[in-house]
């Protein structure tokens, strides 16, 4: 009876501890999809528009990002942070190396560009 008690509490708590960790994911979501969108920001949408929605700029010069769910989450941080790593001829500009974007910025990115299909 009380080892029924015990694992009874145990999954009550990591049930808790579970949906807090989701929540906190989708609010890291909510805060790349804002760095994306805000020009002082990354403004990504100036070059790119993501999931079909055609919110690109005047400036646009990227491709339009889908199927990124797909893609592991160190290849977007680095994507973000020097893309001419993997491109030496990308004309996307490095916002990590820049210093335009901090660590917590882009792993916020990273989190939207997950989001997309
Ligand atoms: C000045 C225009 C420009 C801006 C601003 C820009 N990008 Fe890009 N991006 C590009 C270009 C051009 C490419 C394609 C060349 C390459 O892959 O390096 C690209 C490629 C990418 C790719 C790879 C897409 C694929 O399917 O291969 C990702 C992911 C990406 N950008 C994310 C971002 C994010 C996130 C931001 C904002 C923090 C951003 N970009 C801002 C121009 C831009």
């Amino acid at each position: 009876m009380k080892l029924i008690k015990k694992l009874l509490v145990a999954s009550a708590v990591s049930g808790l501890v579970l949906t807090s960790s989701l929540a906190g994911d989708m609010d890291l979501v909510k805060k790349g999809e804002k760095i994306f969108n805000t020009k002082n920001l990354g403004n990504c949408l100036a070059c790119h528009d993501a999931n079909g929605k055609n919110i690109d700029g005047p400036g646009s010069m990227g491709p339009k990002l889908q199927y990124l769910s797909a893609w592991p989450e160190q290849a977007l941080y680095d994507k973000v942070y020097d893309p001419y790593t993997t491109n030496p001829i990308s004309q996307m500009p490095a916002f990590g190396k820049n210093g335009w974007l901090s660590d917590a910025e882009i792993k916020a990115v990273v989190a939207y560009l997950k989001t997309i299909n």
